[in-house]
């Protein structure tokens, strides 16, 4: 009994210290959360970071003296450092480096022979000390550079010095002009340090390579949480120049509005993966957003909402920001018109569009709303001529692309005015009257884009029923166009393309649609047409080279000008298309831009902190894997097998 009540006031005892025991610990823990918060800079973290064998290995920082932060180990450790796209020429790095702070960072000289060009520098160059100063704030997390206001913000390792300058120097040879296909982007990048003294030389013929150049600078710096400062690689010579001319990415923004601010974004990160063609898919059947001065109500009637619009000077203000804002050529921004079924009949000219929401729309079109033009009423030639004046205005590249796939013949065989039309033109009798007749269709709209823009432009047009086998070479002068290729990357209808000569930009839809591998939208499938989602591996071993040694003919590399990924916007809208585009874009680029030999997981470490970078800059975009994995430069491979 009395051993009982022994027990008893024992544990009463216990469950009092223990009840006490967790209000403290309650206390203990918001005590630590303020302090946590008022003192962020003052933990130290238990790990550090060693390189062994190029990888970067999470360490406990009491059992080494070689650490370093996970930012400075992978500027060091790799080969190429965190670069993307990999260079490629001849690339030295040292595995030194130095300490600066942001507003050390002096761009001394920018030199070139074209006012033109100098303007553009300038603008690049902020640009770039933009990044640097953006690295160092985020770095900072909020609070300042000020040593005398906050001590822990500077300075704790021996090597940073707040007088280490940094400064630039740019040189471009060439007069200015707008990038064309045949632009010359390459680069001379050399980083040399002598005492407290970093300068990085840019040797260029033209802004664009200069441009590049800055922006492999830029990755070239990082911010290290050890020492609260900004460093570089001390040593550095790059040379640099990309494979494929044409590395772009098609945005539609027909099927879903998009905003003119969501757009720069998306500039935004094709210039820090130096791809540099946005390829604007401005209408579609959907909607007619684009404001035509000739031809108002075309947006008034075909836009989704009198808001949902681009203006003339929302375009030009666009243009201005990808050209000169960051850094992209006039060519960029091309547009592909397909006109909106909705505008035909309101202007009292006929018939423009055939069809017009027909139904049952699957045999008609490839999606509501069916509508195609009537090619044998001359008035569309004039809408025609005078939306391409409106589109010269605006867009000045040295190419633009007609769009012309997805028409449907069967619309055209069932109109009576259309079977007599090729009656009395005497080619019904033709066993491909109705490809002829498109054909007259590409010819006469050709011919009033050539009149709108005074000079030849390179056309591009996604293949087609047009462009098949046996027609192609009948219907489409190679010299003119370039032929935008989108099925998969076996298709025997790109050997033949490829074998009639003609000039091609990839965008095999198995690699390169990033809409693929949602729910299906129309219809009672699951899954849409070109499920299954693509992963950026694929997007990443896309090559060029291997389509074509697929079909066992020799690769001519100058006949494939480059390739464009592909955002179809049904199901696509707002900030939420970034993590669709991102990273897997970047994928894209350095396949277009280094052309590896190597597949995907000899890039995958870059790869994560290109990624970083990209969100560092405020992109939202997805994760490939766990933190974990990217901290501990561990790949879950399980057996070779797998790669
Ligand atoms: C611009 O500079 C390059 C090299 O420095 C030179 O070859 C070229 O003639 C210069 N052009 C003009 C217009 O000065
Ligand atoms: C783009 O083209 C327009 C018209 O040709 C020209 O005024 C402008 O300077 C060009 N911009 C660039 C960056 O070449
Ligand atoms: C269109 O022009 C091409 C030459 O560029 C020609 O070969 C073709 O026959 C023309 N089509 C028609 C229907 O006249
Ligand atoms: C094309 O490649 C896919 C895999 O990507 C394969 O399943 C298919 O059999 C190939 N087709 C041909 C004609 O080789």
């Amino acid at each position: 009994m009395q051993l009982g009540v022994a027990k008893n006031s024992t544990m009463t005892e216990r469950s009092i210290r223990a009840c006490c025991l967790l209000k403290w610990l309650l206390v203990l823990n918001i005590i630590c959360l303020i302090s946590a918060q008022s003192t962020f800079f003052e933990i130290s973290s238990p790990w550090v970071w060693t390189c062994k064998e190029k990888k970067c290995l999470r360490t406990r920082a009491s059992e080494t003296t070689q650490g370093q932060s996970n930012a400075v180990c992978k500027l060091t450790c790799y080969d190429s450092a965190t670069l993307w796209p990999l260079p490629t020429g001849k690339t030295t790095l040292s595995k030194d480096i130095s300490a600066f702070f942001a507003n050390n960072v002096r761009v001394a000289k920018l030199t070139s022979n074209s006012s033109k060009t100098d303007d553009m520098l300038k603008e690049a160059a902020a640009i770039f000390t933009g990044y640097i100063q953006q690295m160092e704030s985020n770095g900072l997390g909020g609070s300042t550079r000020d040593c005398s206001v906050s001590a822990n913000t500077c300075a704790s390792a021996s090597y940073v010095s707040s007088e280490h300058l940094f400064n630039v120097e740019v040189i471009v040879t060439q007069n200015f002009t707008p990038l064309a296909l045949d632009t010359d982007e390459s680069y001379t990048l050399d980083v040399k340090t002598i005492n407290s003294v970093t300068t990085a030389y840019i040797v260029a013929e033209t802004f664009f390579g200069a441009r590049h150049a800055m922006e492999t600078l830029s990755q070239l710096i990082t911010w290290d949480e050890l020492s609260n400062s900004l460093v570089v690689i001390k040593d550095v010579h790059i040379e640099d120049s990309p494979v494929f001319p044409h590395r772009g990415f098609t945005l539609d923004t027909a099927r879903n509005y998009m905003e003119i601010p969501l757009i720069k974004r998306i500039i935004d990160g094709l210039s820090y993966n130096k791809l540099n063609v946005f390829h604007w898919h401005i209408s579609d059947s959907n909607s007619f957003p684009f404001v035509s001065n000739r031809e108002p109500l075309m947006a008034i009637y075909g836009a989704h909402s009198a808001r949902q619009i681009y203006r003339p000077a929302d375009i030009q203000e666009l243009v201005h920001y990808a050209q000169e804002s960051k850094s992209f050529p006039n060519w960029t921004l091309q547009a592909t018109l397909v006109l909106d079924g909705n505008g035909g009949p309101l202007y009292g000219m006929g018939d423009l569009i055939l069809c017009l929401d027909e139904q049952p729309w699957e045999e008609y079109c490839a999606q509501p709303p069916c509508g195609i033009f009537n090619p044998i009423n001359d008035k569309i030639y004039t809408v025609l001529s005078n939306i391409y004046k409106d589109m010269a205005d605006l867009f000045q590249s040295d190419m633009f692309h007609m769009g012309g796939d997805e028409v449907n013949m069967k619309c055209w065989k069932e109109k009576e005015s259309i079977t007599q039309w090729l009656v009395d033109k005497g080619w019904d009798k033709d066993p491909n009257a109705y490809l002829k007749l498109w054909s007259n269709y590409q010819n006469q709209s050709l011919a009033k884009l050539d009149e709108a823009y005074g000079r030849n432009n390179h056309i591009i047009l996604w293949n087609s029923d047009l462009t098949a086998k046996e027609h192609a070479t009948n219907y489409l002068d190679r010299n003119r166009y370039i032929i935008q290729y989108w099925n998969t990357w076996n298709d025997t209808i790109l050997k033949d393309l490829y074998e009639d000569g003609y000039k091609l930009i990839i965008s095999n839809y198995d690699a390169l649609y990033l809409d693929c591998g949602y729910g299906s939208w129309v219809g009672n499938g699951l899954n849409n047409w070109c499920s299954p989602f693509i992963g950026w591996k694929s997007v990443y071993d896309n090559s060029p080279r291997a389509m074509i040694e697929n079909f066992k003919l020799s690769y001519n590399k100058d006949q494939i000008l480059g390739g464009e990924a592909a955002l179809w916007a049904e199901q696509s809208k707002g900030l939420a298309i970034e993590s669709k585009i991102w990273p897997r874009l970047s994928a894209h680029a350095e396949r277009f831009w280094t052309d590896p030999d190597t597949k995907w997981l000899a890039a995958e470490t870059r790869m994560h902190m290109q990624r970083e970078r990209m969100v560092e800059r405020g992109i939202t975009a997805d994760p490939l894997q766990p933190e974990w994995c990217v901290q501990n430069d561990v790949h879950p491979v399980i057996s070779n097998n797998n790669m």
